[in-house]
């Protein structure tokens, strides 16, 4: 029996595929610091659990496929504290915000099309863009230029006639970089001249630190037509597992193909579309919590991967990940190795491989990601761990 190409190609996760063997190392009794995964250690807000009680009928039904009223009206008016004119009806409600990209390149790519990503960048794309037939064409940044863009001129020279999009994650995943007003509105002068759409990742929206502010390419009149927003509740509420998120468009008619997709999967969960409609009544208060703890968390870890020597890192200005190259030949053989043959005192920690993020050959190969989605006192222990576990797997000399 044959399996088609098109899933052939596509990659295992680079987050999640070292997890047997972090099953492995705890089955021997090894602590571990998960600093691989974006998973928010935070609680869910309690309006959450409370809209589950919005839900009365007997029976759990299917929704309508574009998603029920009450949450797109949440979203509307969660997009106006942004200053995003974004209307109900604009908003199709998607399983996460995974499924909200799943579908915008079902709808705007052909097969042999192209998607432009700043690299490195959210490991899925690449298999969201590949379920179109479809490649991601990258455009690199670097660790020493905080993960910015390139000029317009390097990301000019990656168009070609199959080019039907820019997408990008802002604040990202996995650099921590916040793109300014100038990157976004040259992104917008290109997706102007080229005609293409801007597909703008949100999902990490709430979490921009310092003077960094967020800016949504939609603010822009000019641009209003050819965005796309992802949104989801997983980050912005510590929700992952409740799997809503949404698209956002103004272009009508793009929002009417992409229907046909909402119609076909039947809808996004019932009950957690209720208990996502109430999220509105949480507290201000909780969202600047949750920022605050990521931003303290944000300087903890920072300053303890500086403080190793051969590290070059910069300091993220958003999202709760940041990007790091280390003085180790190789991230994937090193990731590996943290859980199979190392620990101190009991103890080890998960990273994610850089090169998961990249698609360029050579690329990310001594550069790991590591997220704060653990509590301070934990970060600083598992920043001493990653100390101590570089140099220990230099002086072994480590070989697979
Ligand atoms: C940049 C980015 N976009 C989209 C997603 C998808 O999130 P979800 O499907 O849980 O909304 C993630 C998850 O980590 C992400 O980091």
């Amino acid at each position: 029996m044959k399996i088609s190409k098109r899933i052939e190609k596509m990659n295992f996760s680079s987050i999640r595929k070292l997890t047997p063997l972090a099953d492995e190392a705890r089955r021997k009794g090894i602590k571990i610091y998960p600093l691989n995964i974006g998973q928010p250690d935070i609680v869910t807000p309690d309006t959450f659990f409370q809209g589950v009680n919005n839900y009365k009928e007997k029976i759990v039904k299917y929704s309508n496929s574009e998603g029920i009223t009450e949450l797109r009206e949440t979203f509307s008016k969660n997009f106006r504290k942004w200053n995003m004119d974004i209307l109900p009806d604009e908003i199709l409600i998607t399983a996460g915000g995974s499924e909200a990209v799943i579908f915008t390149i079902l709808s705007i790519c052909d097969p042999g099309d192209e998607v432009i990503v700043p690299e490195p960048y959210y490991s899925n794309y690449d298999s969201f863009v590949k379920m179109a037939d479809s490649s991601i064409v990258p455009v690199h940044t670097s660790i020493e230029d905080g993960f910015h863009l390139p000029s317009k001129e390097e990301i000019v020279s990656k168009i070609t006639s199959k080019t039907k999009a820019i997408l990008f994650s802002n604040p990202s995943n996995p650099t921590g970089t916040v793109y300014t007003e100038a990157e976004i509105k040259m992104l917008g002068e290109i997706a102007e001249e080229y005609d293409l759409y801007i597909i703008s990742d949100e999902v990490y929206r709430e979490f921009t630190f310092e003077n960094t502010s967020f800016i949504s390419p939609i603010k822009f009149e000019n641009l209003r037509k050819r965005t796309i927003i992802i949104d989801s509740i997983s980050k912005h509420y510590s929700a992952c597992g409740a799997r809503i998120g949404l698209v956002a468009t103004k272009n009508e008619d793009l929002k009417m193909q992409m229907l046909k997709l909402c119609q076909a999967r039947l809808c996004a969960s019932t009950i957690e579309q209720y208990a996502a409609s109430n999220l509105i009544n949480t507290l201000e208060s909780y969202i600047e919590k949750v920022k605050a703890i990521y931003k303290s968390r944000r300087d903890v870890m920072y300053e303890g991967l500086c403080n190793i020597e051969g590290v070059t890192c910069f300091k993220p200005e958003g999202s709760f990940y940041i990007f790091v190259k280390l003085p180790i030949d190789d991230g994937e053989k090193f990731s590996r190795w943290l859980l199979t043959d190392f620990n101190h005192d009991g103890e080890t920690v998960m990273v994610a491989p850089g090169k998961g993020f990249y698609q360029s050959e050579g690329r990310g190969i001594n550069e790991i990601r590591l997220s704060y989605c653990i509590d301070e006192k934990e970060i600083k222990r598992a920043i001493e761990i990653l100390n101590i576990a570089i140099k220990e797997y230099n002086k072994l000399n480590v070989k697979y």
